[in-house]
């Protein structure tokens, strides 16, 4: 298969991440005989600094022209705690999301079972976890209107939703769900949000479409104390931009940390594959920062991008192998046992792709 990819390594440990996803591209091209072509590109901070914008048009036209974007982190703590700044490296993430026509955030919440004590949460309450979340990506308060009134002292943020843009997430997450244990849990605010009403209306709709998948709703709230309560009653999760965007952080912890969860963006065009983690100043340029999110972005890419499956699964296979020897960067050791071997951003990478060259065609 050929195929190009555009990689946006964008801030602060975006480079870091996105350099071990890239070579695992590289590495799975070899081992499977595709050819995969590469452009990079500037998105975020790095983009403000070099052309005044967060989202240049040549990284937009690049994007437009590739089969799949492999994207890092946009961010920079100078612009967390100085809100008045009118041009921020998110708006290029924000922009090239409804750009690209990006509709549909999945958000898979892979549990490996080494890492079961990673998490904060009771081993006991997490095994077996295997969510899919949906998170609609182009809507909601993200991209309604912002005002700020003339004084300053009041602000709002409309949020809306079409019904069109609830319809069409639905149905690919009514799909998903189809494929898998054929639950599907919607959440929202509807006993409170006229918009969330509508959300629900239109999900109760569409469900009628799909017999065959058991629907639930949530409110928000008591969604977001169930998932850490009893994780395992969810298989897909549907849900807006916003209450998707906190939901997922918070999933996150089920999957030991941050820096393992992976994501895909998709629309009607080319697919988006991001690490669901930040730019992490913190830790940028220190070798600390967790490769495998981006890895697992990779992974997605293949699979779900370019329906590669086996190819995918040569990567989770790699990265479980990984962690089976006792391999862990630092976000992902349990600091109270030594039975670990703790190993850095590159080393990390690197063993990975060690374990990746080792896969042949027929052990997959
Ligand atoms: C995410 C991030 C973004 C979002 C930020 C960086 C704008 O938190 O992808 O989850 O809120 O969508
Ligand atoms: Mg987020």
């Amino acid at each position: 298969m050929t195929k190009h990819i555009l990689v946006i390594p964008g801030d602060g440990i975006g480079p870091e991440v996105t350099h071990w996803g890239k070579a695992a591209l590289q590495q799975i091209a070899t081992t499977f005989n595709h050819e995969f072509s590469f452009d990079e590109a500037l998105m975020g901070h790095a983009a403000i600094e070099a052309t005044g914008n967060p989202l240049p048009d040549e990284t937009l036209a690049k994007a437009k022209q590739s089969d799949a974007i492999l994207f890092g982190a946009v961010g920079h703590a100078k612009y967390d705690n100085d809100p008045s700044l009118k041009v921020r490296p998110e708006q290029g993430l924000l922009k090239i999301r409804k750009e690209l026509g990006l509709y549909a955030n999945l958000r898979p919440i892979l549990l490996f079972d080494e890492l079961l004590h990673a998490s904060s949460i009771k081993p006991m309450i997490l095994k077996g976890t295997d969510i899919l979340f949906f998170r609609e990506l182009t809507g909601d308060v993200y991209f309604g209107e912002k005002i700020r009134s003339e004084d300053r002292n009041s602000a709002s943020d409309l949020m809306i939703y079409h019904k069109y843009e609830i319809e069409r997430i639905a149905h690919k997450a009514y799909e998903a769900a189809r494929q898998r244990r054929k639950k599907l849990c919607s959440v929202d605010k509807a006993n409170v949000l006229e918009s969330s009403r509508l959300w629900r209306e239109t999900v109760q709709e569409v469900a009628k479409q799909y017999p065959d998948v058991q629907t639930e709703h949530l409110f928000i709230d008591n969604a977001a104390m169930q998932l850490i309560k009893d994780p395992k009653q969810f298989d897909v999760v549907l849900t807006g931009n916003l209450f998707g965007d906190i939901l997922t952080d918070e999933a996150s912890q089920i999957a030991g940390s941050m820096g393992m969860l992976a994501s895909a963006s998709v629309g009607d065009g080319t697919g988006f594959f991001e690490p669901i983690h930040g730019s992490a100043h913190d830790i940028t340029g220190k070798d600390l920062a967790n490769p495998l999110a981006s890895i697992l972005s990779v992974a997605l890419m293949l699979e779900i991008g370019f329906g590669l499956k086996d190819e995918a699964k040569a990567i989770v296979n790699a990265i479980d192998k990984v962690l089976k020897e006792g391999f862990r960067t630092n976000d992902i050791a349990d600091s109270t046992t030594n039975r670990y071997k703790v190993l850095g951003t590159a080393e990390m990478g690197k063993l990975v792709l060690k374990f990746l060259s080792q896969t042949t065609f027929t052990n997959s």
